[in-house]
């Protein structure tokens, strides 16, 4: 065997690990181990002077060559990771890490005011037996006049402002009155307590008391032997519920076409609120809802026999009672979508 063959190997291995040293980064490392391993590198050059050896010498030249890959490709390896460390520490002690600061807060979302109240209306009452019915916001004219007992060009029509659409007899409905109807189909013969909340829409002058959209909580209770005191009892548990149980609601009359007969409730409102005289126009009374004993030409339109049961029913709105509760002076925060108003809830 040739010693310069060997030598050749020992003089690769003795500059490739004195190289190494010199590679203060991983970028210089890479570039090293490109030279020495890559395609043209020198290591693979190397081996392949194996052919240009006698062929009782090549055993020999490959078992050295292997062994020097081997070590160069450790101390490579060592390097790197050492180099990796390095750069790390060196990032850590740059840009310090206080692992006591307070985390980043993810913002939240939360409900809508109008959808918190609305779930504290249904909350009372779920309470007080009754459960929520969902009914449509694009209606028939039939279902939200006819028969309530508005027959076309009944003039009471002329209470709710409507939005018609191009469909003839296609309207968004102006309360939700006909949803009384729907509960009523569905539930006939049996008994109903049910809340129905939702959106209606009014072709009105949008002003800060009076939006073209608005929810609506109606109430519909139908059985044997359902009376005024009955309606007048959940009316009062309701407001004292949700505004204290202290408040006093006064009963005046009024007239629905669906109803009868009708009402209209208002709750007191503590004298001692600096709003008071604004809220109530210096009556000291807030209307809050309309009311009534279900007609019985409604409850006959709904499946029921009116010798047979009766019922009472109430339409409010919410968004008035969030007024009160908030003190909100302008009705149209509510759809606006401002986050300044909506995040104070
Ligand atoms: N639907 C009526 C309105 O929108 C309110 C109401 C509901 C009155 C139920 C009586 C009974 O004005």
């Amino acid at each position: 065997m040739t010693t310069s063959a060997l030598d050749e190997w020992a003089a690769l291995e003795k500059r490739g690990l004195d190289e190494l040293q010199g590679c203060t980064d991983e970028a210089a490392l890479r570039a090293w181990h490109t030279r020495y391993f890559g395609d043209k590198g020198e290591v693979p050059a190397m081996l392949r002077k194996v052919s240009t050896l006698p062929p009782n010498e090549r055993k020999a030249f490959g078992q050295t060559g292997n062994v020097v890959k081997t070590k160069l490709t450790e101390a490579y390896d060592l390097a790197l990771a050492n180099a990796k460390e390095a750069a790390l520490q060196a990032s850590l002690s740059a840009h310090p890490l206080d692992v006591t600061l307070p985390g980043r807060p993810v913002p939240r979302g939360r409900l809508h005011v109008a959808t918190q109240v609305m779930r504290q209306i249904y909350g009372i009452f779920a309470d007080m037996g009754f459960q929520v019915y969902r009914s449509r916001e694009v209606e028939d004219d039939e279902t939200n006049f006819g028969l309530l007992n508005m027959p076309p060009h009944h003039p009471a029509r002329d209470m709710w402002d409507t939005f018609h659409t191009t469909t003839p007899g296609v309207l968004l409905r102006t309360h939700t009155s006909p949803g009384q109807i729907h509960v009523m189909r569905e539930f006939c013969p049996h008994p109903i307590r049910a809340v129905l909340p939702g959106m209606c829409f009014r072709f009105e002058q949008v002003t800060t008391r009076s939006e073209m959209q608005f929810e609506q909580v109606e109430g519909l209770v139908v059985g044997p032997q359902v009376t005024m005191a009955d309606l007048i009892g959940t009316i009062t548990a309701f407001a004292r519920r949700l505004f204290g149980q202290e408040r006093q609601i006064r009963i005046r009359s009024s007239y629905f076409p669906f109803t009868e007969p009708s009402i209209e409730v208002d709750i007191d409102w503590p004298k001692d609120d600096p709003n008071a005289d604004r809220l109530t126009k210096g009556t000291g009374w807030l209307e809050i809802m309309g009311a009534g004993m279900v007609h019985p030409v409604v409850l006959r339109n709904g499946g029921y026999d009116p010798q047979q049961v009766s019922g009472f029913a109430f339409g409010l709105g919410p968004q008035r009672i969030t007024m009160l509760k908030h003190a909100i002076d302008d009705i149209r925060q509510f759809w606006a979508n401002d986050l300044r108003f909506l995040q104070q809830f």
